[in-house]
């Protein structure tokens, strides 16, 4: 059974021009529900992924700057501005998880070299490491090797752009992660994502921000897989059309 069933919204009174009013995918919000182990949030930049996930790591008592529900320590400030509308609706509630953001990582990443519990991460400092090989080095040690938990506690990730930092063969290490997480009957994933490799996660839900409010897609109709799908089909023809054209949200 998924920890987190679903998030209600109770919006205050409308103030048209300010936030979160500015941003569309939040429009007539009612809910989103997770019927999927691992439900990704897509959708350009500005369109309020990270609005969402910051506020619900913090209704979920995350530290909405990331980390654990342990973590304390300061990045630069977060607002969640969102969380105080929020309902989270659990099947169990997870009191285990971790909120992983790609833009506060190094702050993180020092967090952890003072508490002095490297083994948790591979015995190596995560600033000792190239970024990309922090990152994983993150995913694999610190979330899979839950060392003294139980094996079915319910978990909770949330991730916020993971791929930021991954080459291809990361991203495709991260895939397998994100399989092995979805299978293990106790771990939700939350992720927001760009990344037309991870987004094919066989099993997955999708949700587009760009659509106003918040939709359902899929893989297929997402505008990562479309555009680098069009784009890999002919490079050639692809480049001539987008430098010959004035299109200005490209
Ligand atoms: N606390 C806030 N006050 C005003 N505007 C905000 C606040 N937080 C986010 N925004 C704006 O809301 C929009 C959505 O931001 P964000 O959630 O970061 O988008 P995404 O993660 O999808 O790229 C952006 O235009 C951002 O500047
Ligand atoms: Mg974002």
């Amino acid at each position: 059974m998924l920890p987190l069933r679903s998030i209600q919204f109770t919006w205050p009174d409308p103030r048209p021009g300010q936030f979160p009013w500015t941003i569309p995918a939040f429009h007539g919000l009612e809910s989103l529900t997770f019927e999927n182990p691992v439900t990704f949030l897509v959708g350009d930049n500005g369109s309020g992924k990270s609005t969402l996930l910051e506020s619900l790591a913090q209704a979920a008592g995350f530290n909405p700057e990331g980390g654990s529900q342990h973590a304390n320590y300061d990045a630069v400030e977060t607002e969640a501005p969102l969380s105080q509308t929020m309902r989270l609706i659990w099947n169990r509630r997870a009191r285990n998880g971790f909120f992983f953001r790609a833009e506060s990582f190094f702050s993180y990443a020092s967090y952890v070299d003072t508490l002095g519990c490297l083994r948790s991460y591979g015995g190596k400092s995560l600033h000792a490491s190239s970024h990309g090989e922090s990152f994983l080095a993150l995913f694999r040690h610190r979330l899979s090797g839950r060392r003294g938990r139980g094996p079915s506690e319910p978990t909770l990730y949330l991730f916020d752009e993971p791929e930021a930092a991954l080459s291809t063969t990361g991203q495709l290490a991260f895939l397998r992660l994100l399989n092995e997480w979805a299978g293990s009957g106790h771990i939700q994933v939350i992720a927001a994502t760009h990344s037309p490799i991870l987004l094919a996660l066989p099993g997955a839900s999708l949700y587009s921000f760009d659509s106003s409010p918040i939709q359902p897609t899929t893989y297929r109709e997402s505008s990562p897989y479309q555009l680098t799908r069009a784009f890999l089909d002919n490079p050639d023809r692809f480049l001539k059309e987008l430098f010959q054209d004035n299109d200005p949200s490209l």
